[in-house]
Parts: structure tokens; C-alpha cells; sequence
């Protein structure tokens, strides 16, 4: 018999620098579904890759003086250690790079080609690289891309084009009569109102200005726009038009692609407009899921620490990371990422309640029982109540994972452990303990901790790779019952073993002392491929949050709080005085010079009443680095020395290090 299959797609990556916490995001979650399907014993293919052509690649490896195959190599190579660290289980990671793809896409360009859904004309409006999105004049909001709100390019060039429009009637009806096909709903909605209700254009899907594409085979100048050739890999990773299509005969179509909201609309509307011109399946589902954005704006790989993933994996461990992501902003929704949400998420759900359930579980049964169970166990009071809870959990888990709720799933799992931590005190075996005539009830008070704890162990299984493992062995849980069908069935557990006490699967963190060291690290990653290029995607990210950015939370007294982005934007640098002298004609000016690192510069200061210039040399100060020069009495000023002053008391003092530290150093 053959068994039932699951597919299940991440987009594929731009390997255009680091991945963040927020692209770990798609995975993990598309990861948590494929582990969840194996376990209900399904043929699970799970892809996951990445998109590498188009022009953005292109220039990005020209900035770094390699060719775009060497860049991305690297990149790509870094991506895959990520999803290890993060032990995502992907069956097929595709590159677009890959000769089978670069084939397929090929082909597939040539049958719209030949079936008249792909013609040649000329293509005149606007481009946005970072989004690799064309617009007609009238999308364009002030003149920027209505995506992402960045400048865009004027673009005139022979191009194929698409016939979109020839699929509107159909795409609506698609839409309108299966509602399930677009979740969230809200998503739905917003293709139908904003796009496919108006009208839809045809597409431009090749270019002539860059060369770093899928070349069109009967026109080789032209290469296939990196959309039509990112959106194929979901078939021809499955080796669709290939000789070796089995793949795609047993898994297409896919039950669910899991997407971002702002690439929604290329999966809703191009992509089935693709498949309907190709005559084939479409994919059952295109979840749209939110974004993790920090508090003040989006997320980008110029923000360091707080957001590498590999850093948080290290620090807090993989599962407490996986855990905050799939419970902390349910899946569709948008949700702020801090340290703090996720540290107070490790306390209270992992190391508090999880953790504490089992190290106190596993204590007792040591203390009481030298570690075995004896046989003999009488029922009592609060056991059908847990009980009930406990053998429901599973089928409620799966209804809720079923629609990708994630974090509602998993909030059902921990009503499972808070009742169970609350049974601990109804119960109160320690009192039982106390009389030796309560033994059997406290055997059995023992017994179903212990079994709903093996319950628990089992659904987390999708969500936390390590921690089941770790639960197994210290309550000496066999193999045949950890199955997953097994969690729906009360008093399986039979220990092959003594209870052993292992270590404290969750520690608890100190919230101040973390918060304080996090903040001592979070200087900008210096991980880019260089340091243009961090710059640059750091403006680009920054322009994008401005264009985003989620409303300002009100400050108190009318003081405008700041995200940490626009903290970001000041250089602080430490730097030492080397000569100082008054500024002519000046009662309040001192010129001085300062060594920063390699360079030196000239600041004007308005410090004269308060220091000599005798004082001054030989001091380390802190200077914003970059400050707009400005002149001052005629004299250039590249920068400004910090200050604490007081205009009541007339008090003034220069801002200085704490300890000797080299110029240049970064202040954050
Ligand atoms: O869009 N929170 O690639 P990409 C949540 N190559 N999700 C986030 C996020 C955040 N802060 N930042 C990014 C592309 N993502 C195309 C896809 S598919 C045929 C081609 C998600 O590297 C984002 O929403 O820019 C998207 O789903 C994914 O990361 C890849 O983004
Ligand atoms: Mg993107």
C-alpha cells in the first residue's frame, strides 16, 4: 500500500548576505510541520533552497570583485550550516543554480513560449532590484516601490511578456471558490481586492540589462525574469520535465507553500497563473505567514547579535529558540522580536514549567521509590480531571497543527504541563509521602505524573528536536512508547529502568544580567561579506523600516523614544586629543586634533570656558564620528566631542572611557 505524502515548500533564500532570526522563522515552522507529518507516518518531501540570480546578486558580487557563482557559493554554504544548527530536516535543499533547475526553467519558459502565453514586445516602466518587482507608473506610491519603499529605476527594454490578464477570470474564481487556498483569509481578501479585481497586467518575464539569469534558449540575450525562475523550483526540484520525475508524479501538488506576506502575491497569482498556462495541478494552500520585526522597525543583517540566529541558538539553546518562535505571535500574524519576550518565554514556559515538571517528577520517584514504581497504586481524587486533559491533547494538537496554528498548538500542549504542575499541589505527595499506609496512592500520584510528562514528550516532538530525547532518559521511557499514536492513549507508560535524575533540561536566565550582556554585544555584525555591502543593506533595511515601521509606541512626558535603528545611525568613537589650541577671536572655541585609529580630525568644541587647551591633550573622549562638518568661525569641525552639561549649575565635563581602550573603538 502506499503510504500518504505530504509536500511541503520555504521560499527559497536571496543569499544576498547572513539569514536573521526572521527568515529562521518560515523554516523552522515548515520544519515543525514536516517532523509533525513524518510522525503521523506520512512520505513527507520537505524543500527548502535558494534563489540566486537576478541583478541584485549580480551587483552585490561585482561590489565584491567575484564572480556571482562565487558569492553566492559562500553564502550558501552558510545558509546550510544554519539550518543544521538548527536541525531542519529538509529532503531537497535546491539552488537555482543547479543545472537540472536551470534546465527545467528552460523548458518550461520554451512551452509558454510555443503555446503562445509568452511574447515578444517592449517592456517601459519601473524596477525595484531589492524586491526584483516590476511597476507600471500608477503602482508606484510617491514615485517608490509600493512594496518596500525604496527608489526604483526607470527601465526601457525589449522583453518577454507573460499573459497575465489572459488568466484574471480564472485566478478570481480560484480564489472566490476556494476559500481555503490563501491563509490567512485576511491575505485573500487583499489579492482579490487590491489586485486581481482591478486588473491584471501582462508580466514581464525576461530582461536584456544584466546577464546573471536563466539564459532564454531561443533568445540568448534575454534571461528569464528571477521570479518565473525562483517560483519553478517548487516543481522542478521534484524533477518535473526532467527524466527522473517520480518525484513530481508522487508529490505534486503541494499541500502547503509556506510564504512571507509581502511575497504573497507572486504565489497567488503568478505562480498559479504559471501552473494554469503549464495545465497542471495548482498547490492545495499559500500560507502567508507575518513578520518578527524588532521594536523599532524590520529586522535586517546589519542589526547583529540580536537577531543571528546562531548567536540566540548558542546562547539560549536550539529548542527554547524554536519554541519562542512557533509560540510567541501566531502564525499569520505580525510579531515583535526582543530578548526580553524571549528570555521571560524560557523562565516561564520552559524552565518553570516544563522543566521543573520533570526534574521534580524524576526527584520524587528517586526519593520515594529508589527510582521503580512499585505495582501496587490506588486511584483518587484529581485523577480523572488530569487524565482527561491529558488524553485529548493529542487529537487537539493535531486539529490546531492540521491549520498551521502553531502557537495555539502548543498552547494547548502547556495546558497539558500547567495542569499537570497543578495536580503536584492538589495531590501534595510529599504529605504522602509521610505515611506509609499512602504509599499505593502515592505510587499512583507518581505514575500519572510521569505518564502525562510522556505524553507532553511526544507532541513537542515537532517543535523541539532535542528535548523529548533528554525526557525519555530520565524517566526511562521505552522506545514503543513514544510513538506518536501513542500519545492518545492513557497509561501506556512502563519504565525499562530505574528514574534517573538527569540534568535540568531548561536553566533558568537571568533576566538582568543577560538583558546587560546582550546589550554589550549588539554592535553591528561585522559578518557581512564586506563592509559596503553591510552598509549598504543597512540603509536599504533601514529605508524599508521607515516605509514599514509599525507606529511608535507614546512616550511618557512627550520624550520621543527612539528604536534602537535610529541609535544605530550615530558612529560613537573612541578618540584621544593630540594638540589643542583657542580658536582667534573666540572666548568659548578650542580647536583640536584627535587620533582616530588611522585617521586624524579636526573638531571645533565649545569648551574653552570650562577646559584649557594644556588640559585637553592626552584625553580619551568620545566623538560622533558622523556628523555632517560644519564650520565654526571659519574653521571645519568633522565631528563633535561629547559632554555632560548643565545649564543651571553652568557645569560642563567631557565624556570619557571607563578604561584604556584603542582609538577608533566603536561606543555603542
Ligand atoms: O523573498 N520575519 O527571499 P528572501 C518573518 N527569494 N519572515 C521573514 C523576515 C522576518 N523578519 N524576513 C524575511 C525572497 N522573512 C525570494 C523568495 S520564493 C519562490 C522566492 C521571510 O530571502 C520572507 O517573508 O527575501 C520570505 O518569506 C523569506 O523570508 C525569504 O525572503
Ligand atoms: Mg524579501
Amino acid at each position: 500500500m502506499n503510504k500518504k505524502t505530504y509536500y511541503i515548500t520555504t521560499p527559497i533564500y536571496y543569499p544576498s548576505g547572513k539569514l536573521h532570526i526572521g527568515h529562521s522563522y518560515t523554516t523552522v515552522a515548515a520544519d515543525a510541520m514536516a517532523r509533525y507529518k513524518r510522525l503521523q507516518g506520512y512520505e513527507v518531501m520537505f524543500l527548502t533552497g535558494t534563489d540566486e540570480h537576478g541583478q541584485k546578486i549580480q551587483r552585490i558580487a561585482a561590489e565584491n570583485n567575484v564572480t556571482p557563482k562565487q558569492y553566492v557559493d559562500k553564502i550558501v554554504d552558510g545558509i546550510k550550516s544554519l539550518w543544521r544548527l538548527m536541525d531542519i530536516t529538509y529532503d531537497k535543499f535546491i539552488r537555482t543554480t543547479d543545472e537540472e533547475h536551470i534546465q527545467a526553467v528552460q523548458k518550461i519558459f520554451k512551452a509558454l513560449y510555443d503555446k503562445g502565453d509568452i511574447y515578444k514586445s517592449e517592456y517601459e516602466g519601473w524596477y525595484c532590484t531589492p524586491c526584483e518587482s516590476f511597476w507600471t507608473e500608477t503602482q508606484l506610491v510617491d514615485g517608490k516601490c509600493p512594496d518596500c519603499g525604496r527608489a526604483v529605476e526607470k527601465t526601457r527594454e525589449e522583453s518577454y511578456f507573460f499573459k497575465l490578464s489572459k488568466y484574471q477570470d480564472a485566478l478570481i474564481k480560484l480564489l472566490e471558490e476556494n476559500p481555503e487556498f490563501i491563509q490567512p483569509t485576511s491575505r485573500r481578501n487583499e489579492m482579490l481586492n487590491n489586485f486581481l479585481r482591478p486588473g491584471l497586467e501582462d508580466l514581464c518575464v525576461s530582461r536584456t540589462s544584466f546577464n546573471w539569469g536563466v539564459p532564454v534558449t531561443f533568445d540568448n540575450k534575454h534571461v528569464v525574469y528571477v521570479w518565473i525562475d525562483a517560483l519553478s523550483n517548487y516543481i522542478t526540484a521534484l524533477g518535473y520535465l526532467s527524466e527522473k520525475d517520480e518525484n513530481y508524479r508522487k508529490f505534486w501538488p503541494a499541500d502547503v507553500h509556506l510564504v512571507g506576506k509581502e511575497i504573497v502575491r507572486f504565489h497567488t497569482i503568478i505562480w498559479p497563473a504559471m501552473l494554469m498556462a503549464l495545465d497542471i495541478p495548482l498547490p492545495k494552500q499559500v500560507f502567508g505567514h507575518g513578520w518578527l520585526v524588532l521594536e523599532g522597525g524590520k529586522m535586517s543583517k546589519s542589526k547583529g547579535n540580536v537577531v543571528d540566529p546562531v548567536v540566540l541558538v548558542e546562547k539560549y539553546g536550539l529548542d527554547a529558540i524554536r519554541y519562542f518562535l512557533l509560540r510567541e505571535v501566531p502564525f499569520g500574524a505580525d510579531g515583535v522580536f526582543s530578548n526580553e519576550a524571549l528570555i521571560n518565554r524560557i523562565n516561564s514556559d520552559l524552565a518553570n514549567d516544563l522543566g521543573n515538571l520533570v526534574s521534580r517528577t524524576s526527584a520524587m520517584i528517586i526519593k520515594y521509590f529508589g527510582g521503580v514504581l512499585p505495582e501496587a497504586r490506588e486511584a483518587g481524587d484529581f485523577d480523572n480531571d488530569l487524565i482527561s486533559v491529558v488524553s485529548q491533547a493529542k487529537a487537539k494538537t493535531e486539529e490546531l497543527l492540521d491549520k498551521l496554528q502553531f502557537s495555539t498548538a502548543l498552547t494547548e500542549i502547556w495546558k497539558v504541563v500547567s495542569r499537570t504542575n497543578k495536580y503536584i499541589d492538589e495531590t501534595m505527595p510529599w504529605a504522602l509521602a509521610k505515611d506509609e499506609a499512602k504509599k499505593p496512592r502515592l505510587a499512583q500520584v507518581l505514575y500519572n505524573l510521569a505518564e502525562s510528562i510522556r505524553v507532553v514528550s511526544i507532541l513537542i516532538q515537532p517543535f523541539m528536536p532535542q528535548t523529548p530525547a533528554k525526557i525519555w532518559s530520565q524517566l526511562a521511557i521505552p522506545q514503543n512508547q513514544r510513538d506518536w499514536s501513542s500519545a492518545g492513549t492513557w497509561g501506556l507508560y512502563a519504565p525499562h529502568a530505574p528514574v534517573s535524575q538527569g540534568e535540568i533540561i531548561f536553566p533558568r536566565i537571568d533576566i538582568a544580567k543577560e538583558l546587560e550582556a546582550l546589550a554589550a554585544t549588539s554592535a553591528p555584525a561585522a559578518s557581512e561579506t564586506s563592509k559596503d555591502e553591510g552598509k549598504k543593506a543597512a540603509k536599504q533595511e533601514n529605508a524599508k523600516a521607515e516605509a514599514k515601521a509599525p507606529e511608535a509606541k507614546e512616550a511618557p512626558e512627550g520624550i520621543q523614544l527612539i528604536g534602537i535603528e535610529d541609535f544605530g545611525k550615530l558612529d560613537l568613537r573612541v578618540v584621544k586629543v593630540l594638540t589643542c589650541e583657542r580658536v582667534e577671536k573666540s572666548d568659548k572655541l578650542l580647536k583640536l586634533k584627535v587620533q582616530l585609529g588611522n585617521e586624524e580630525r579636526q573638531v571645533v568644541s565649545g569648551i574653552a570656558q570650562y577646559y584649557t587647551p594644556e588640559e585637553m591633550v592626552g584625553k580619551t573622549l568620545i566623538l560622533v564620528a558622523n556628523l555632517k562638518p560644519a564650520k565654526l568661525r571659519g574653521i571645519e569641525s568633522q565631528g563633535m566631542i561629547l559632554a555632560a552639561s548643565d545649564k543651571e549649575s553652568g557645569k560642563l565635563v567631557l565624556v570619557t572611557v571607563e578604561a584604556e581602550i584603542p582609538t577608533g573603538t566603536k561606543v555603542s
